[in-house]
């Protein structure tokens, strides 16, 4: 345990056991920045919610289930990429690296890194950070499973558990990044985001990221618009969690699930469309929202990549590629680099 981070104003530290503690930062910073955030992006002309706020327990249990969708393709097909990838990513590995992941939500694909880990070191270092408290089920089921596992849990945004990765110590770390949660990031903010990771990398540091690619626009559509409403549910859930939090009134009923693929910006976007005139309170964000019949909340962006392009965006971030792994139908990438 570094000083710095004992003395870290920012966190309250939670020890369960020797082998599983847990970051969060102290409520208010939360509590603070949900409010505030909520209240901006809606007193907006176009009107949007950021996407990162869908992650309540009940939108991250409603994810994974989107996850299990036949519809949705991205996860399966990064589980059976991840799967073939194991001896090739043996290679870049040894005893001295932890495991870091970002938006580690369920910690389902985490396993299959692990499994790596396991083969080269008797005690794996882990290092979880999410937004969602889910995290502390998921890493009491993986010690039920892995001997030797040492979990610290950040449960903070990205770039909060980054920080705190920084300063911890000189441990060489990999870095992963998966699910295409990067797709969330408009072109600008991706790169200030990645130029963020590269900054509080050391020389010796891997960073892998899953990338999802460009396709047929229907397959694209209806992955995020399945058969059986469970997106639908996905998306309207951030306003039941405006309604608990915020001391809301939306009604959900009101409101209708879209996604559309925008082949120009390479995103499907999601929306929740006003049915009706209507004007909701949100109190603990001090408005009155006023939306027309037909009026749009933007919440998701989840852009899709061609393989150049990646390549362009990590040697723009200060990034060398080390290996790309595609599925046959090149639905997916993993791509594996290191500051340059
Ligand atoms: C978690 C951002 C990767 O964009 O595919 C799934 C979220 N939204 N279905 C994605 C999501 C609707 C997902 N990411």
């Amino acid at each position: 345990m570094s000083g710095a981070l004992q003395t870290n104003p920012i966190y309250k530290k939670y020890v369960i056991d020797d082998n599983l503690r847990y970051f969060k930062p102290h409520s208010t910073k939360i509590e603070k920045t949900f409010a505030d955030e909520i209240c901006a992006s809606l007193a907006e002309n176009s009107k949007y919610i950021n996407p990162k706020f869908f992650y309540d327990k009940k939108g991250s249990e409603l994810f994974e289930k989107i996850c299990d969708l036949s519809e949705y393709y991205p996860t399966r097909t990064e589980i059976k990429i991840l799967k073939n990838l194991k001896p090739d990513l043996a290679k870049y590995l040894d005893k001295s690296f932890r495991l870091v992941e970002l938006g580690s939500g369920s910690s389902t694909k985490t396993r299959l890194i692990l499994d790596i880990f396991a083969q080269i070191q008797n005690t794996i270092e882990y290092f979880p950070i999410d937004i969602s408290e889910i995290l502390t089920e998921s890493s009491e089921l993986l010690q039920r499973d892995y001997n030797g596992l040492k979990i610290t849990g950040i449960i903070d945004t990205y770039e909060g558990g980054l920080e705190f990765i920084e300063k911890y110590d000189d441990k060489k770390n990999l870095i992963i990044f998966l699910g295409s949660s990067y797709g969330n990031f408009n072109p600008k903010e991706g790169k200030i985001f990645l130029k963020k990771i590269n900054s509080i990398m050391k020389k010796e540091d891997l960073f892998l990221i899953g990338l999802d690619l460009v396709k047929n626009k229907s397959i694209l559509e209806n992955a995020y618009d399945d058969s059986q409403g469970i997106t639908a549910k996905f998306n309207l859930n951030v306003l039941s969690r405006i309604n608990d939090e915020l001391d809301a009134d939306f009604v959900l009923n009101n409101f209708k699930h879209i996604a559309k693929y925008n082949e120009k910006d390479q995103r499907v976007e999601m929306y929740l469309k006003s049915l009706v005139n209507q004007s909701v309170i949100i109190s603990k964000a001090n408005i009155s929202l006023k939306l027309k019949h037909g009026e749009l909340i933007h919440t998701e962006n989840s852009h899709k990549y061609k393989l150049p392009q990646i390549e362009k965006i990590m040697k723009e971030t200060g990034f060398e590629i080390k290996q790309n792994w595609l599925d046959v139908k090149k639905y997916f990438a993993l791509t594996l680099v290191s500051k340059k």
